[in-house]
C-alpha cells in the first residue's frame, strides 16, 4: 500500500503519525512545499515542489504507483489538486475544487447553506460596492466582516473583538474590497468550538469536539495566529456544551454533505471541518473548512484508534457506514510552541532543541502513550532544527482529565522543547476551561431572563 501525502505543517505530520501506525504497513510518499524533518523521517520518498502544482502531483503519484491520497491543507484543495488525482485513477481524502469552495469561497458558501436550508447562518450579505456594504453594516450595527476568498484564517475581524467600533468595521470593509468582495454578517456572542468529520460524500464520522486558540497571547488578546493550541474533553463533547447543542451542529453537517450533490453534482470526500459557535440560540456556523484544523488534526488524530488506511479507503470508496471509527477515551491538550515575536515579527532561523526524542510522532521509539510533540513550520540543518517564521512545535499531552493532559504538555514545553519560542500557558488549564462553562452559563441564563 502506498499513500501519497500532500503538505507539510503539523496537521500533516499528524497524518502521516497515523498512516504510519498502520498494520498494513503502508509507504508514505509526500509532496510538501518546505521539507518537515518529522514528516520526511517517516516518508520513503519526498517531493519538495508547489503544493498547488496539481498536473505535477497527479505525474508524481502515477510514477509511484500510489493507491491514495491524502490532501492536508486547503490551498491545494482550491488548486484542484484532489481533481487531479481523481482523474488520473488516484483516489484522494480531500474534496474537488468545486465542493472546497465551502471554505475556499465564504460568499459562495453562505449562499449554500441559506439555499439548502441547512441551518447556522446569521444574518449576513455580500457587497462589492463600499456604499451599500457600509449602510448594511449601519443595519445591523454589530458585525463580523470577512474577506470572501482564502486568507489563512486571518482575515475576518469581528466588532468588539479587532474591530472596536462601526467606524474601524467600515474602514475594515473598505480594505478588503480593494482586493475581494466582502461578506457582512452578524455578530454571534459565545464559545467556539470545531467539528470535524471524516465525509464518504454521504455518511459522516465525526471526531471529538475541539477548542482552538486563535489569538496569540494568553487571555485570547493579542493579534490572530493561526492558531496557538487545542484542547478535547474525555468523549465526543467539550465540558461546555450540551448533548442537545451537540447533535444541532451535527445535524448542520449532515445537513451540508447532503446538499453538495445538488449544488455541484459532486459529493464531498474528505474531512468537513464546521467551526461553530455555541450561542444562547444554539450553535451557529461561523465558516466551513474542507480539511482538518492545524492544530486540531494533533488532538483528534492523537486519539484516533482505528487504521487510518482503512478510514481513507471508506471515504473514498463511500463505504464510511461499514467501518466503526473508534477514538481512545482521552483528553487532549495541544500547545504550539512559536518562534518569539510571532506572528507579526518572528525570530526566524534560530535553533529549537526537542529533549523529547522518544515523543517525537511515528519515529521509531515514539510516541510515548501520554505525550506526542509534532514538528511544524521547521527546518533542518546538519542535523539541527530552526525556526522558520511560523508555529514550530505541536506538544500533544493526553490523559484521563484535561487537567493532567495539560499539565504534560505543559511540562513538556517548559522542560524538553528549548529556543526562543514561547507558548500559551492557560490553553487547557483548569481556570479556562472553567471560564468557558461559566460564559456558556451566563448567556443561556440571559435567555432565560429575557423570556
Ligand atoms: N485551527 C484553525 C484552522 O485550522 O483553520
Amino acid at each position: 500500500m502506498k499513500i501519497l501525502l500532500i503538505g507539510g505543517g503539523g496537521r500533516e505530520h499528524a497524518i502521516a503519525a497515523a498512516v504510519k501506525r498502520s498494520p498494513q504497513n503502508p509507504l508514505l510518499y509526500t509532496v510538501m512545499a518546505k521539507k518537515n524533518p518529522g514528516i520526511a523521517a517517516l516518508s520513503e520518498k519526498i517531493l519538495i515542489h508547489d503544493e498547488k502544482d496539481a498536473r505535477a502531483i497527479a505525474e508524481f503519484a502515477k510514477e509511484n504507483g500510489i493507491d491514495l491520497a491524502f490532501i492536508g491543507p486547503e490551498a491545494p484543495l482550491s488548486a484542484g489538486v484532489s481533481d487531479a488525482l481523481w482523474a488520473a485513477g488516484v483516489p484522494a481524502v480531500g474534496p474537488k475544487k468545486d465542493c472546497a469552495r465551502i471554505e475556499t469561497d465564504k460568499a459562495w458558501a453562505r449562499g449554500f447553506i441559506e439555499k439548502h436550508g441547512i441551518g447556522g447562518n446569521p444574518k449576513y450579505a455580500v457587497f462589492t460596492d463600499y456604499e451599500q456594504a457600509a449602510a448594511f453594516i449601519d443595519k445591523l450595527k454589530d458585525v463580523a466582516v470577512k474577506p470572501a476568498g482564502l486568507t489563512g484564517g486571518k482575515g475576518v475581524k469581528v466588532m468588539g473583538d479587532q474591530l472596536p467600533d462601526i467606524a474601524a468595521a467600515k474602514a475594515y470593509t473598505k480594505e478588503v474590497l480593494k482586493s475581494d468582495s466582502v461578506v457582512i454578517e452578524e455578530r454571534f456572542v459565545g464559545e467556539e468550538f470545531t467539528l470535524q468529520a471524516f465525509v464518504d460524500g454521504k455518511n459522516l464520522a465525526f471526531c471529538p469536539t475541539a477548542q482552538d486558540h486563535k489569538r496569540a497571547y494568553e487571555g485570547d488578546i493579542g493579534p490572530n495566529t493561526g492558531g496557538m493550541g487545542a484542547y478535547t474533553n474525555a468523549g465526543a463533547l467539550l465540558p461546555f456544551i450540551t448533548p442537545e447543542e451537540y447533535e444541532t451542529a451535527e445535524n448542520i453537517m449532515k445537513n451540508t454533505v447532503a446538499a453538495f450533490p445538488k449544488e455541484t453534482g459532486d459529493e464531498f470526500k474528505g474531512i468537513l471541518y464546521g467551526q461553530f459557535i455555541l450561542t444562547n440560540r444554539g450553535p451557529k456556523l461561523i465558516e466551513y473548512n474542507a480539511r482538518f484544523g492545524d492544530p486540531e488534526a494533533m488532538n483528534v488524530l492523537s486519539l484516533l484508534e482505528t487504521d487510518i488506511v482503512e478510514i481513507m479507503k471508506a471515504v473514498t470508496s463511500g463505504t464510511l457506514d461499514k467501518i466503526k471509527i473508534e477514538f481512545s477515551n482521552k483528553a487532549t491538550v495541544c500547545k504550539y510552541a512559536v518562534p518569539a515575536g510571532y506572528p507579526d515579527e518572528p525570530k526566524k532561523d534560530t535553533e529549537v532543541i526537542v529533549l523529547a526524542e522518544n515523543a517525537i510522532a511515528g519515529t521509531a521509539t515514539g510516541p510515548t502513550s501520554d505525550l506526542i510533540v509534532y514538528y511544524s513550520a521547521v527546518y533542518e540543518k546538519d542535523g539541527k532544527i530552526f525556526t522558520t517564521g511560523s508555529r514550530s512545535i505541536g506538544v500533544v499531552g493526553l490523559a484521563e482529565t484535561l487537567e493532567e493532559a495539560e499539565k504534560i504538555s505543559r511540562d513538556a514545553l517548559d522542560n524538553k522543547i528549548k529556543g526562543e519560542l514561547f507558548f500559551r500557558k492557560d490553553i487547557g488549564t483548569s481556570a479556562l476551561v472553567r471560564k468557558r462553562i461559566e460564559h456558556m452559563d451566563k448567556l443561556r441564563a440571559e435567555k432565560v431572563t429575557k423570556k
